[in-house]
């Protein structure tokens, strides 16, 4: 079967699909609460060095391998050389794992989405909602379905027609969105004690632990050591600025996480008075606090469908980045045709996430290393795949095929002033901290040291 490779109309295009690769779930229920958790303003500014010069650096590698190639993760790597295809295969098991859990939660946003649609606010808001909803064996495998469909038929239309014309369509509304709940929220009367929390730098809390969990959410949530940018790269005519497309996507993803914090930490402490621990980790921030957050507030119905319609759009660009380079890799690979290789990842990730979703209920009881089916995909994916694919890509570009190979690629649409710095963090400060990160976040889990 022969191959049909797209490409990106321009930079918008480009810029658009990748940012809105980097904002999904990450950025609005992770952020705001380690945000909150790691002193505040002194996080963002952490935070904001780190995406200048770590996030910069790895992203504009992921591009550049991609572009230069013209191929995706797999492809990339054995183009360039061969003994190192082995981080390419890695690189692409990433998106593999985490494409279907993640659409597993996609389900239950969309499920949340028509159910303030609907006006059932005080139904969603309930105490046991959320975890009545997520053990049945049936409903939430339903919305997971119709979520991977969805960026199923997206992926379909390939790259210019579907993963473009979708973003171009979805991230302005996404802007829109949130700085229209962001703005509501902060001016809810008593908000602003939860804004000032938000944004005042508190230096006591500052440590290590401060960077590596920055740093740990600054991969996340650009998307980095998975073989997307590689692939979006793949992509990317040779004309584009690519050193300031990679200015702006993490413009854009800083930028919608910082709204997010705005949205949500002034308006639950707002409501639970005060109380920080209200801005508890994980689903239970989304899918318990804020329902109810929203059903204390007037025109609470009509914000939570804006705030899930967000949310939505956030995680469906997201997973339509995860299908897109998982479809490419095949494509690439195999040489199937774009159709066939959709439904062949559709049924495979329905197959993959569905004990992911019955894990809440029926197959509650079955764990791994003391983790939920959801959860270990998780850990697997983020905590250890991930870092050790970002350590080998920092060698293989610092050490094998040297830097100098995609400066030179870099060039090729604009100048290059940051080239010094690409080059310390590629080669030095960059392998090193993703060790730490990697080393750190396994203890966490094995329970031995807590960040
Ligand atoms: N970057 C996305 C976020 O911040 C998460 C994501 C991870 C997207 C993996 C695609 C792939 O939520």
């Amino acid at each position: 079967m022969e191959k049909e490779r797209g490409s990106f109309t321009g930079k918008i295009g480009f810029v658009l699909a990748a940012a809105g690769s980097a904002v999904g779930l990450g950025n609005i229920w992770r952020f705001p609460y380690l945000a909150a958790k790691y002193g505040g303003g002194i996080f963002l500014l952490v935070y904001l060095i780190l995406a200048i010069t770590f996030g910069f650096a790895l992203m504009t590698a992921e591009i550049a391998l991609g572009r230069k190639t013209g191929l995706s993760a797999i492809g990339a790597f054995r183009a360039l050389n061969k003994k190192y295809s082995f981080v390419g295969y890695l690189a692409s098991i990433v998106p593999m794992i985490i494409l279907p859990y993640y659409s597993v939660i996609g389900g239950w946003v969309t499920k949340y989405l028509v159910a303030f649609v609907s006006g059932q606010t005080s139904l969603a808001a309930g105490d046991s909602y959320f975890t009545d909803f997520i053990a049945q064996p049936v409903e939430p495998v339903l919305w997971f379905c119709l979520f991977i469909g969805l960026t199923a038929i997206v992926v379909l239309f390939g790259v210019e027609k579907g993963v473009e014309k979708v973003s171009k369509i979805m991230m302005p509304v996404l802007v829109v969105l949130s700085i229209f709940i962001a703005g509501y929220s902060v001016f809810l009367p008593g908000a602003m004690e939860g804004v000032l929390y938000y944004i005042t730098p508190d230096f006591s809390k500052f440590s290590a632990t401060t960077v590596l969990a920055a740093m740990g959410q600054l991969f996340y949530s650009m998307s980095l050591a998975m073989g997307i940018m590689i692939t979006y790269g793949s992509y990317m005519k040779k004309d584009v600025n690519l050193n300031s497309s990679v200015k702006q996507i993490e413009i854009f993803d800083t930028g919608i996480a910082f709204l997010a914090g705005l949205m949500i930490i002034p308006a639950v402490f707002v409501f639970s008075g005060g109380d920080e621990a209200a801005l508890g980790k994980g689903p239970g921030l989304m899918f318990v606090t804020l329902p109810k957050v929203f059903e204390s507030m007037r025109g609470g119905t009509f914000v939570g469908a804006a705030f899930f319609l967000l949310v939505l759009f956030a995680a469906l660009t997201s997973s339509i980045s995860l299908m897109e380079t998982v479809v490419s890799i095949f494509q690439d690979k195999l040489k199937w045709n774009r159709k066939f290789t959709c439904i062949v990842v559709l049924i495979g990730c329905i197959l993959i996430g569905l004990p992911s979703s019955l894990g809440f209920g029926v197959w509650e009881n079955v764990k791994i290393i003391g983790l939920s089916f959801l959860d270990f995909f998780d850990f697997i994916s983020n905590s250890v795949l991930m870092p050790i694919v970002a350590f080998l890509t920092c060698i293989f570009v610092g050490y094998v095929i040297k830097p100098k190979t995609l400066i030179d690629e870099i060039k090729l649409s604009s100048d290059f002033k940051r080239e010094k710095l690409f080059v310390v963090m590629i080669k030095y400060v960059a392998p090193i901290c993703i060790v730490l990160i990697l080393i750190s976040s396994v203890l966490d889990v094995l329970g031995i040291f807590k960040i």
